[in-house]
């Protein structure tokens, strides 16, 4: 049996305090000025805990803010696309030091981390809105989001008491929320050295399961690795997609080659920028192979349907170990009989069954399932039940 892919970086890095530390952190933090966290550095501040975003070991200093922002890399050399900031206003900015802690709490009040704070510096939005969005119109979900940060951003590593407080995230999925050690591990268990993940923060429909299949037929295995962090308003909720990923499984795969756990990651939406991070994450988990489609963490019209596979080219070779599996626009054919994509069969007109976003929910609402060719019945009937009752 071969071995596992390295994590990003060489290490993995764990910052989550065992009992003992955490026990004398929490008695420290009680004495130290007070951050609390936004939904989107809450889930930030888990995936670095959990080595998730390995080789970062706390919140982004300026040399790495800048260095992320303006070539993709860390100040140390390897590559990173998008800064994981801490940012904070003026009020809270007052209360802090250089040189100086910070105790970090969920917005529920649950203590937990602390911060050594190295670096108290402007917050450059003019240079990370464009470098990681590639735009800076506000109704981009990932841009506002930055706009309305803090004009402050606290660097420095931290040490993590807890990452499952909240009732809104962190106790969701706790069977499935393997941190990258663990799925590790569970690879190894079931003997597989190459295996590929699937991203996602839909229902996974027939194109998505085509990709999965695809992938399936070359590696030793699939993790199914939905996001359940924070995501937009307007995004399936993430206990809803469980339900739909489950269902699908159970029928229509193979239980020793498939995985599913879960990412407590936040989206960013930043779609190309975004491909290259959600691949070094997987890279970290043990993933060797990572699945990029069409549109890979895009929304709107922002991006070009290839752009997220097209920045790999950019890298230089060796940068990253993770391979990427790059997917064209697929879609049921009717001629064919099945999953398609432009690589593998003929446009024909009116060939292929495509649905828009809004008429999947219009179907859903009425209490119709799409068709078969698009969406698996099992899972039509869960996202419908959803629909009517919210
Ligand atoms: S994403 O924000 O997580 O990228 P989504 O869950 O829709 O959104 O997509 C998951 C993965 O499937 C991404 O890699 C995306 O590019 C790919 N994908 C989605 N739909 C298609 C499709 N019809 N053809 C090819 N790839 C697709």
């Amino acid at each position: 049996m071969g071995t596992l892919i390295q994590p990003h970086g060489g290490q993995l890095v764990n910052r989550l305090a065992d009992a003992d530390a955490a026990k004398a952190l929490a008695d420290q933090a009680a004495s130290l000025p007070r951050i609390t966290l936004s939904a989107k550095q809450a889930c930030d501040l888990e995936m670095i805990a959990i080595g998730a975003f390995s080789p970062l070991t706390g919140f982004a200093t300026q040399a790495d803010f800048q260095g992320i922002c303006k070539s993709m890399h860390l100040a140390g050399g390897a590559v990173w696309p998008i800064p994981i900031t801490l940012a904070v206003d003026d009020a809270v900015k007052a209360t802090l030091a250089e040189g100086g802690r910070a105790a970090l709490h969920h917005a529920d009040g649950t203590l937990l981390a602390v911060i050594d704070i190295q670096e108290i510096y402007p917050h450059d939005k003019k240079l990370e809105i464009p470098n990681v969005f590639g735009t800076e119109d506000e109704a981009h979900p990932g841009v506002k989001q930055v706009i309305d940060e803090g004009d402050w951003l606290v660097g420095g590593p931290i040490d993590v008491i807890t990452v499952t407080p909240a009732k809104d995230l962190g106790e969701q999925f706790t069977e499935y929320r393997l941190p990258p050690a663990k799925t590790r591990d569970a690879f190894t268990q079931r003997g597989w050295s190459t295996v590929s993940a699937f991203q996602t923060r839909n229902p996974i429909h027939r194109a998505h399961e085509y990709l999965c299949k695809c992938a399936q037929e070359i590696t030793d295995g699939l993790l199914i690795h939905p996001l359940v962090g924070e995501t937009k308003q307007g995004d399936i909720p993430a206990d809803v997609r469980m339900a739909c990923y489950h269902a699908l499984i159970k029928e229509y795969f193979v239980d020793e080659r498939t995985m599913l756990t879960v990412m407590p990651a936040a989206m960013r939406y930043a779609g190309p920028r975004e491909a290259v991070q959600h691949a070094l994450t997987r890279q970290n988990y043990g993933i060797s192979h990572f699945i990029v489609g069409r549109d890979h963490a895009g929304v709107g019209d922002y991006y070009g349907s290839y752009d997220a596979q097209n920045i790999f080219d950019e890298l230089a070779d060796g940068e990253i170990a993770v391979e990427i599996l790059k997917f064209e626009h697929a879609a049921y054919s009717k001629k064919a009989q099945g999953m398609v994509s432009g690589k593998t069969f003929p446009k024909l007109d009116g060939d292929q069954i495509f649905l828009s976003g809004t008429k999947v929910r219009e179907l859903l609402l009425a209490g119709e399932r799409p068709p078969v060719e698009f969406s698996r019945p099992e899972v039509a009937d869960i996202l419908i039940k959803w629909a009517q009752s919210s």
